[in-house]
């Protein structure tokens, strides 16, 4: 067995260390135990180790992510999505602890069957991740909006939210235990950088969250939101294609990381994913009613663009 770089390994007393080891270097765990001093577990820490999670919208992007994270932590995931074959790809991709049902989560019947289904092949659910979502390419006039794309936007990324709560809470409740996570944006909590029907979907979401948490706690249910930065996965690579029509692959990839404050890194599908096991861990059991902006501070400050004394 080799422990690839990076692993944090828990020490007998529960103290965590980080070990760091250059890229694509690995090291025996034999080796390893000789290494560390006495009383180091060369254990892996995997936070979600007996649970089974479902997530919407895993398919690709951050629900896939999310998914591939979760289950090198030890959970079971249930992948639940509109997009058929690519979901069944997924779970192929992922291995025997995920399986694959279609669902599209402005119908109440295929969530409701969504959670069935968890129950039915791994016996419980302890996470629900409600991560679906979709963009909003409309007229940025509010003079001009299309209700009925508001309509869309509204059912999948607020009201696919609330069904995914409520029928996670049907079998959560009873248990007196569960994470509940959705998947918000910085445009919930930061005016002008999307559309209104965008914005409004992912504000309500930050909104749904804390209504919900102020009745699921009294069942030891924590619910908890991720709003994450702009991203080039399939779903803003899609808005970027019709906003830049036949935009170059890279240079897109490019105009979407430049729009960060946070120099040297960039928002990635991963990030997100690491804040969803934290959120979903032990590590965040007093964390509840949260919004997590994961944003490298963008929506933390402005500046005033002073010019330089030597310009003036
Ligand atoms: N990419 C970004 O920049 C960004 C930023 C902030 C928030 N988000 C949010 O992150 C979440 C995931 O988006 P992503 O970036 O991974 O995009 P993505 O397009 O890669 O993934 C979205 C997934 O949702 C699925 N989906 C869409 N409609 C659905 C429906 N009705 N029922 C079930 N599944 C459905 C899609 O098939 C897809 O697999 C979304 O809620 C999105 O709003 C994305």
């Amino acid at each position: 067995m080799t422990v690839k770089p990076l692993f944090l390994f828990q020490f007998c007393c529960g103290n965590m260390f980080k070990f760091g080891f250059s890229k694509g270097a690995s090291i025996s765990r034999n080796s390893l135990a000789e290494i560390l001093p006495k009383g180091f577990s060369t254990q892996i820490e995997r936070k979600l180790e007996g649970k089974v999670a479902l997530i919407t919208g895993a398919a690709n992007g951050v629900g896939k992510a999310t998914a591939t994270k979760f289950i090198n932590n030890g959970a079971k995931v249930i992948i639940a999505d509109i997009q058929h074959q690519l979901g069944q790809d997924t779970a192929k991709e992922l291995g025997p602890n995920v399986a694959f049902i279609a669902c599209d989560v402005t119908k109440e019947s295929d969530i409701s069957n969504a959670v069935d289904f968890a129950i039915s092949k791994f016996n419980q659910l302890d996470i629900m991740y409600n991560n679906a979502g979709v963009h909003c390419n409309s007229s940025p006039s509010i003079a001009d909006l299309d209700l009925a794309l508001f309509d869309r936007v509204m059912s999948i990324n607020a009201r696919g939210v609330m069904a995914g709560i409520k029928h996670a809470s049907r079998v959560m409740i009873p248990r007196r235990t569960g994470s509940i996570l959705c998947t918000a944006s910085i445009t919930g909590i930061m005016a002008g950088v999307s559309q209104h029907s965008y914005a409004v979907s992912k504000a309500t979401v930050i909104g749904i969250v804390k209504t919900v948490a102020s009745e699921l706690c009294k069942y030891g249910i924590r619910v908890n939101s991720i709003s994450p930065f702009i991203m080039p996965t399939p779903f803003i690579k899609e808005a970027m294609n019709q906003l830049y029509p036949g935009i170059d692959a890279q240079r897109l990839v490019k105009i979407v990381h430049n729009t960060g404050v946070l120099e040297g890194e960039n928002c990635e599908p991963i990030d997100i994913a690491n804040a969803a096991v934290y959120l979903a861990s032990e590590d965040a059991k007093y964390v509840n009613g949260h919004n997590l902006v994961v944003d490298g501070g963008f929506t933390s400050f402005k500046s005033l663009g002073f010019p330089a004394p030597d310009q003036v």
